[in-house]
């Protein structure tokens, strides 16, 4: 009879572990989501310029590029779909363009326009300056 109220505690407490071992909760025992499920739709644009959200930010904000880069239409500057696209095709590094070493190659002819903004964009970290690179990028599908 003990042994049969042993084993039968021990069946009771081994279900109680494995129960209890794959819900994950944090530490006021609330159900934590692994985020495995939202995993699927946001994978393509996440992996490939996960900086481009942040690069809009400056892009419309302290960058000011907005005011002559508009999305499809041409204005002061080239459109950034157009950008996008040429240095897409070239493998042109829009980086070392901002940081002023690199040379036109959208539209020489206004070089002289883009590169009073170098002032500003040299004092940009290389994230800030990736950013906006992606930012561009994630514009041309
Ligand atoms: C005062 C208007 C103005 C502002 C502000 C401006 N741009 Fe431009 N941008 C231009 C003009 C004009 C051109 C075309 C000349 C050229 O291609 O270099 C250009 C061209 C470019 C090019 C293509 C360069 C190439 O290889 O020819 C990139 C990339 C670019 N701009 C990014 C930016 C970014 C990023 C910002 C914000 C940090 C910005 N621009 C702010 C006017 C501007």
């Amino acid at each position: 009879m003990k042994t049969i109220l042993k084993s039968l505690t021990l069946a009771i407490a081994l279900i109680l572990i494995s129960c209890g071992g794959d819900k994950k909760t944090d530490k006021f025992g609330n159900p934590v989501s692994d985020g495995k499920e939202n995993v699927e739709a946001t994978k393509p644009e996440v992996s490939e310029f996960p900086l481009a959200e942040k690069g809009k930010e400056i892009f419309e904000g302290k960058g000011t590029c907005a005011t002559c880069h508009k999305l499809d239409i041409k204005l002061v500057g080239p459109s950034i779909i157009d950008i996008a696209k040429i240095y897409k095709e070239k493998n042109a590094n829009m980086v070392t363009f901002l940081k002023g070493e690199g040379e036109p190659i959208v539209d020489p002819s206004q070089y002289e326009v883009m590169k009073a903004n170098f002032a500003l964009t040299k004092t940009f970290s290389e994230e800030e300056l990736e950013s906006l690179e992606q930012y561009m990028y994630s514009q041309v599908k």
